[in-house]
């Protein structure tokens, strides 16, 4: 449904973020896309929504090639919410920052207000509804974002670092939307640098490094090669951590910890 095909992609300023990268993601498919910082992430989100081109290489989604395709067009299948909340917010206030997308893409005025109550409630945004989206803490304004992007109903939700500045409780609520999302049969693309919040999720991991795919399969796989571990300098997630240190590992790395708390209860009670 997504298609990369040996995509480069080169600034003007000559600096290659991306080197002959190919890749698939299938419809309904979770995938965390890791690295260090510079290894060319979001310059790979950002062509997902035709927002950057590919220099050499192609990008297909939804059969449509990104570069004989309009932003509106890709965008409204492609929802991205971006790393930087300042770069996707312009409107005087957060109502219409919810409403400009759903207008954009022409909803009637009925449906527009529905989603608008729905995602002011839903991100815990109905206080400010008439605030300028200036005036809301780093945190509030990235869950912004995200309401703004859901309340059009993209059929892909890409999140560029979505838990930071999160408390617990967002990020829970995130982890929730997430599911909720995949449940209904959406794709999920998440760039993030929280190998916790990644693991959460257990999805397929594509591990990036200067530009490059060093690794892409499932999370406890992907973790678990120390050559991968090494070269893009993740940290580990703590859960697996456990589950191979113990004593009596589980046969599966825990999940969650849900799941750690239960192994551990009946194995301490055994
Ligand atoms: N507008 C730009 N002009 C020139 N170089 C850029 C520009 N934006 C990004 N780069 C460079 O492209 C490379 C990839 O950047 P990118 O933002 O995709 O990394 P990232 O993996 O998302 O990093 P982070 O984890 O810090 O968000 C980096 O070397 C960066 O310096
Ligand atoms: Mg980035």
């Amino acid at each position: 449904m997504i298609k990369i095909e040996s995509v480069t992609f080169k600034h003007q300023n000559g600096t290659v973020a991306l080197q002959n990268v190919s890749l698939e993601i299938r419809t309904g498919e979770a995938t965390a896309i890791v690295g260090e910082n510079g290894a060319g992430k979001t310059t790979l989100v950002k062509h997902l929504n035709g927002l950057i081109k590919p220099t050499e290489g192609k990008v297909t989604v939804f059969d449509l090639d990104t570069k004989q395709t309009t932003v509106a067009q890709l965008a409204r299948k492609v929802g991205v919410v971006f790393q930087n909340p300042d770069h996707q917010l312009f409107s005087e206030t957060v109502s219409d920052e919810i409403a400009f997308g759903l207008r954009n893409f022409g909803f009637p005025e009925s449906v527009i207000k529905k989603r608008l109550e729905w995602a002011l409630e839903f991100f815990g945004l109905t206080e400010y509804r008439d605030s300028s989206p200036m005036m809301l803490s780093g945190g509030e304004k990235k869950r912004l974002c995200l309401a703004i992007v859901l309340a059009w109903d993209p059929e892909v939700i890409v999140l560029d670092e979505p838990t930071v500045g999160q408390d617990l409780v967002q990020k829970e609520k995130l982890r929730e939307v997430i599911k909720m999302l995949l449940l209904r049969g959406k794709t999920v693309i998440l760039v993030s640098h929280d190998m916790e919040f990644v693991w959460s999720l257990q999805p397929r991991v594509i591990v990036m490094a200067k530009g490059r795919v060093v690794a892409d399969g499932a999370a406890a796989e992907v973790f678990s090669r120390p050559e991968v571990v090494g070269e893009a300098n993740l940290m580990k997630p703590q859960l697996l951590e456990l589950s191979v240190h113990l004593k009596n590992p589980p046969q599966k790395p825990f999940a969650d910890i849900y799941e750690a708390r239960q192994w551990l209860v009946s194995s301490v009670s055994r």
